[in-house]
């Protein structure tokens, strides 16, 4: 079957339910996205069409979510190639709105807060960027709910969600604070969706994908590198049961001039609290999440690794 686009919030529910029913399907998916889709999103939404019976991806780059008019303006758009990666994954239905289809009445006056979550790490650098971004996956989540009413003999799963299908949203564990900001949302506001964070995807050297790759150059995508390779030395250690001794990894990243660090570090993966025992000097023990961003070249990367040990 091939996807079908909506760019109406009305058409959206309206192709979602009546999938739901043509499919007597018990469960529908969402995978919210800005475009510019890579394999990254590709495996996002291969999960989601692994785990549900209806697939719905969005594609709306989030006037909200970005500091500077510029950046907005730079962000890739490739719609029809991201139509055919998330056709060829088995989705659904694509979300495609306008601006004014989300923001009918302009900025909206009331907002998602991310707190003090929200203000570090990323959020130093790019202030309100996660109150936009949970704005707008709000109002995505409740556009993507599924339809209540299952046509009669609908299979078990109607019955799983207190007769509504299952619900579920997929994002990224490479945007690891985004991830952890929208399952404290979807917990801290009873939303009725279950938030699966899906792994980061790498090239086969170790860079984690993401759409702002496309801008480094090949001296600054060599550089970017040391990036995974700190992160992949603190995961080697904590394998180890090993002290995480984030200061030689930390020299790793500086030896490189083409990268000016933002931050590393070590944290807990729920609340991004630094870790500040417990990771130095003794055995690593525990859970954790090693967080790093940097600019290269042009380009702010991201990366992060989950440690156990
Ligand atoms: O991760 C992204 O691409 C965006 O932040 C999201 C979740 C689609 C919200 O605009």
């Amino acid at each position: 079957m091939s996807i079908q686009l909506v760019t109406t919030v009305a058409g959206l529910r309206a192709e979602s339910a009546r999938l739901l029913g043509a499919k007597r399907g018990s469960s529908q998916g969402l995978v919210p996205t800005m475009g510019a889709l890579h394999e990254g999103h590709a495996t996002l939404a291969r999960t989601a069409v692994e785990h549900n019976d209806v697939v719905l991806a969005s594609i709306f780059v989030n006037p909200l979510q970005f500091g500077e008019a510029a950046d907005l303006d730079r962000y890739p758009r490739t719609l029809d190639a991201d139509l055919a990666l998330l056709e060829e994954q088995g989705v659904d239905l694509a979300f495609a709105p306008s601006v004014e289809e989300v923001y009918p009445g302009g900025q909206p006056l009331v907002r998602i807060t991310s707190g003090r979550l929200g203000e570090k790490w990323e959020g130093a650098s790019r202030p309100g960027h996660f109150d936009g971004a949970l704005t707008v996956v709000a109002k995505l989540l409740h556009y993507g709910t599924p339809a209540a009413g299952l046509p009669a003999g609908t299979p078990d799963g109607a019955s799983a969600n207190g007769g509504l299908p299952a619900y579920r949203a997929y994002f990224g564990q490479k945007d690891a604070q985004q991830l952890a900001l929208v399952r404290r949302m979807a917990a801290d506001l009873n939303f009725p969706v279950e938030i699966v964070g899906v792994p980061t995807v790498r090239a086969a050297d170790g860079l984690a994908l993401s759409s702002r790759n496309r801008f480094l150059s090949e001296a600054e995508r060599d550089a970017a590198l040391v990036l995974s390779r700190a992160l992949r030395l603190l995961e080697e250690r904590a394998n180890a049961h090993e002290p995480l001794d984030l200061d030689s990894a930390l020299a790793l990243v500086e030896s490189q001039p083409l990268v000016e660090l933002d931050y590393f570090d070590v944290v807990d993966p729920d609340t991004l609290e630094p870790l500040a025992e417990n990771c130095r000097e003794t055995p690593f023990r525990g859970e954790a999440l090693a967080l790093i961003a940097a600019k290269v070249g042009p380009v702010r990367l991201i990366d992060n690794v989950r440690l156990s040990s």
